[in-house]
């Protein structure tokens, strides 16, 4: 057939210039899309889409999951490090004779404490003083001086041993870490950082750190005495702190340990690093709040 005649080049034609090899089936191949054994191009394509947004996806979270579980998991090597005798802390212990709004009650003593982990070395505040520093008398707005102070002495004489506590409580500020300070005028710690301001048991009054000062275990021991590991991990060489407020026992001794996080409630928690909630709703959010 010439190549000007109307099927030259036409599918199934074997007219026209080409010589090479033709095809004499022009069956349509067949549609595989509903099998689902066979791998189409489409197939293969979104199963790599799939394969790649999973590496990143893990390449995100990985680190971040890691983070979260490796800090509880690491292991810290702490042990009690004596830092001096109970006389030294026990301070100004109740009860008072003649109170006024100038007595002492209790005492914050700070010290630098070295210990066998590098996150042992620290300054801390040990704290002996009101459970409860809110429930000290104000002067109300206008109030005669000597109505305040007979209000005041009321107050303090009822004061008894079971309103104290000892705590120790680390000078690391909770928001980025700086070294807080201590400032008897206020009561509190400032940090100078960010602004970061808590009152005398650490708890958070003010700027950006996102719970209160991390503490450390402290108790009180009568240095003459010896107990097994078993009875010290059971906390029966501690002296009670009202017994030992009010004792003249010259061996009875105060011990710092391992260092734990609280929350504004007071409720413990395992050390977290600075920035880090423990507890609410943005603890489960860290680290994207
Ligand atoms: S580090 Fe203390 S407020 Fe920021």
């Amino acid at each position: 057939m010439a190549e000007d005649e109307p099927n030259a080049g036409a599918p199934g034609s074997q007219d026209g210039p080409y010589t090479g090899p033709r095809a004499t089936d022009f069956t349509p191949e067949p549609d595989h899309s509903d099998d689902p054994g066979y791998l189409t191009r489409t197939r293969f394509l979104s199963n790599v889409a799939i394969a790649g947004g999973g590496v990143l996806t893990a390449a995100i979270l990985v680190p971040v999951v890691g983070f979260a579980v490796a800090q509880p998991l690491k292991g810290e090597d702490y042990r009690w490090v004596y830092i001096g005798p109970a006389s030294e802390f026990l301070k100004n212990p109740p009860p008072y004779a003649n109170p006024s709004p100038s007595t002492k009650i209790g005492e914050v003593t700070s010290l630098a404490v070295s210990g066998p982990d590098p996150d042992a070395d620290r300054r801390i505040y040990v704290v002996y003083g009101l459970k409860d520093p809110g429930s000290r008398p104000q002067p109300e707005p206008g109030e005669d001086s000597a109505v305040f102070e007979s209000r005041f002495a009321k107050w303090a004489s009822g004061l008894t041993a079971a309103d104290f506590d000892l705590i120790a409580i680390w000078n690391r500020c909770a928001h980025l870490g700086c070294p807080v300070a201590y400032s008897p005028g206020s009561a509190g710690y400032v940090c100078p950082c960010h602004g970061g301001a808590y009152n005398s048991r650490g708890l958070v009054t003010g700027g950006p750190p996102p719970r209160p000062l991390d503490r450390v275990d402290i108790k009180i021991v009568d240095g003459s005495k010896s107990y097994t590991a078993e009875q010290i991990a059971k906390g029966e060489d501690r002296v009670p702190l009202a017994v030992a407020a009010t004792s003249s026992n010259p061996n009875l001794q105060v011990l710092v340990g391992k260092p734990y996080s609280i929350d504004q409630q007071q409720e413990t928690f395992p050390l977290a690093d600075p920035g880090v909630p423990v507890s609410g709703t943005l603890s489960h959010m860290y680290p994207f709040t």
